[in-house]
């Protein structure tokens, strides 16, 4: 059977609206998750709110709610694979249907591979790889249904290149890479399309850590020369979200600042 093409309406700029639409976003008490939630709020999407820390996702809440959107707080850790069911079966509840799967929780634990231990690999890879799998496939499954979803992953610039001490976390994002074009491929014939975004360092909690060797050589690397904010996703997540992307699917694209794309050198002055 061929697959139906998801419907479009209206000019350009309306396929990048989110109105009627419901997204549940992991990750979403700091970071890049709030910000991207707020994003997809701003867009029209109502909005399921996950992370562990209900506190912090009650505060993204408000400021969804202050645009005139709903905001649904399910607090959820993500390596509880009941906990991930609840968070979508709740999201159904509430609001009738999941259009849009942000994956953006994760965690980060920098330690040379001489040094890495079981825990560690479970720290990782629990939340990281199994959980971003595990939530993906219970949107997918509240999805199927409906014939249509899009669902967003979180790769990362570990995902292609390797860095030291941080091993563990670039085996679980190179991983996201592939696993965002095996749930295109599997699950095109229900309209679902499957991509990521790999930010090139973004000020987060996740990054305030790094020390200030590592933030110099970052901004060194980048031809851009600085951080991003999270708002510096919100464009590619909001057009992967949108009806603007419904013939792209299995594609991760990166929002890096030109990290990928090269490194200035220093300058010809002695040459
Ligand atoms: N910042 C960057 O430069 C960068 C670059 C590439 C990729 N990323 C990725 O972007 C995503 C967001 O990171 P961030 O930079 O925004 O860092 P962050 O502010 O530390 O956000 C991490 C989010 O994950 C949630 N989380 C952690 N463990 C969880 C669990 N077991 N269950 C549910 N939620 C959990 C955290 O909330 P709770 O603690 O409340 O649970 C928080 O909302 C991550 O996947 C990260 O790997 C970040």
């Amino acid at each position: 059977m061929e697959p139906q093409a998801a419907p479009r309406s209206g000019g350009i700029t309306d396929q990048f609206r989110l109105e009627g639409r419901v997204a549940l976003v992991t990750g979403a008490s700091t970071g890049i998750g709030a910000g991207l939630a707020q994003a997809f709020a701003e867009a029209g999407a109502d909005v399921t709110l996950a992370a562990r820390t209900e506190a912090d996702l009650e505060r993204v809440a408000e400021s969804i709610r202050s645009l005139g959107r709903q905001a649904l707080v399910v607090p959820t850790d993500i390596r509880d694979l009941e906990a991930i069911e609840r968070m979508v079966s709740r999201t159904v509840e509430t609001y009738g249907r999941l259009d849009i799967m942000l994956n953006a929780a994760g965690v980060q634990r920098r330690k040379p591979i001489l040094e890495a231990t079981a825990d560690d690999w479970h720290y990782v890879m629990d939340v990281n790889a199994r959980g971003a799998f595990f939530t993906a496939q219970a949107a997918a499954r509240a999805m199927v249904p409906q014939q249509a979803g899009k669902i967003i992953h979180i790769a990362s610039m570990t995902s292609f290149r390797g860095f030291s001490d941080i091993a563990l976390y670039g085996f679980s994002k190179a991983g996201i890479v592939q696993t965002t074009k095996a749930m295109a491929v599997e699950w095109a014939s229900y309209n679902i399309q499957v991509n990521a975004i790999a930010p090139g360092w973004i000020t987060t909690p996740m990054t305030i850590t790094m020390n200030q060797a590592r933030k110099d050589w970052v901004n060194a690397h980048k031809p851009q020369g600085h951080f991003g904010v999270p708002a510096d996703l919100a464009g590619a997540a909001v057009y992967l979200a949108s009806p603007a992307s419904n013939f792209v699917t299995g594609q991760t694209f990166a929002v890096d600042g030109g990290f990928t794309a090269g490194h200035p050198w220093p300058s010809l002055d002695d040459e």
